[in-house]
């Protein structure tokens, strides 16, 4: 059975272009059928809409509580019989609501090598902390922030010449490559997840 997606993204949704234009040259094995946002003037939602993605805005405001907030994003997920949310730049915690309700079945996307550089500034935190070596890595998203278990990492150097500008964009790049196969893995059911480990099935 195809797996029906949502992208959860709060801004410019390069990443969520990258998994629609990999749904146009192959094949995620899934569909994504909704995009949400938190933020109304996320560049995310007009992606969905020039590819007629059903995107959802909900402002966060407006509820008394996280949970509250999100009881009203389940009610589309259900609608939609959402499989898999996929977070894509979501700037907004999940509270443990959501988690339970997706246990297993929500993946983001870090901007560095977990567990270092966690936090919503990866890319500028490892560039200024001097490594060599960063990177970027897919995961399950669990409770604890960053935490869950590892799908797939992949290296990005930085070299003696790098610009913080010039490292984010050979992040971004390597991003848009390994976020398509990992989601293309789930949706195959090629994941299995063994304590802190994740298994890759054979085809
Ligand atoms: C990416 O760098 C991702 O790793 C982080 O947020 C950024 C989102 O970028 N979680 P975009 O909105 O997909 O362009």
């Amino acid at each position: 059975m195809r797996k029906k997606i949502a992208v959860f993204a709060s801004g410019f949704g390069s990443n969520l272009q990258a998994l629609i234009d990999f749904n146009t040259t192959g094949d995620l094995g899934g569909d994504i059928v909704l995009v949400f946002s938190n933020e109304s003037k996320a560049f995310a939602l007009k992606r969905a809409e020039k590819h007629k993605i059903r995107s959802a805005f909900i402002d966060p405001s407006g509820f008394a509580s996280r949970q509250d907030f999100e009881v009203e994003i389940l009610k589309i997920l259900k609608e939609e019989k959402i499989d898999l949310i996929v977070l894509a730049g979501y700037m907004f915690l999940l509270t443990p609501l959501l988690i339970g309700e997706y246990r297993n079945r929500i993946l983001n996307i870090h901007p560095a090598l977990l567990p270092s550089f966690e936090g919503t500034h990866g890319i500028k935190d490892a560039f200024e902390y001097g490594v060599r070596l960063s990177g970027v890595t897919v995961h399950f998203v669990d409770e604890e922030l960053d935490r869950g278990p590892i799908i797939m990492q992949a290296p990005v150097f930085i070299g003696q010449d790098d610009s913080l500008d010039n490292f984010e964009e050979k992040i971004h790049q390597v991003e848009h490559k390994i976020y398509p196969q990992a989601v293309k893995l789930f949706c195959g059911d090629r994941l299995r997840i063994k304590g802190r480990k994740v298994e890759i099935l054979p085809e």
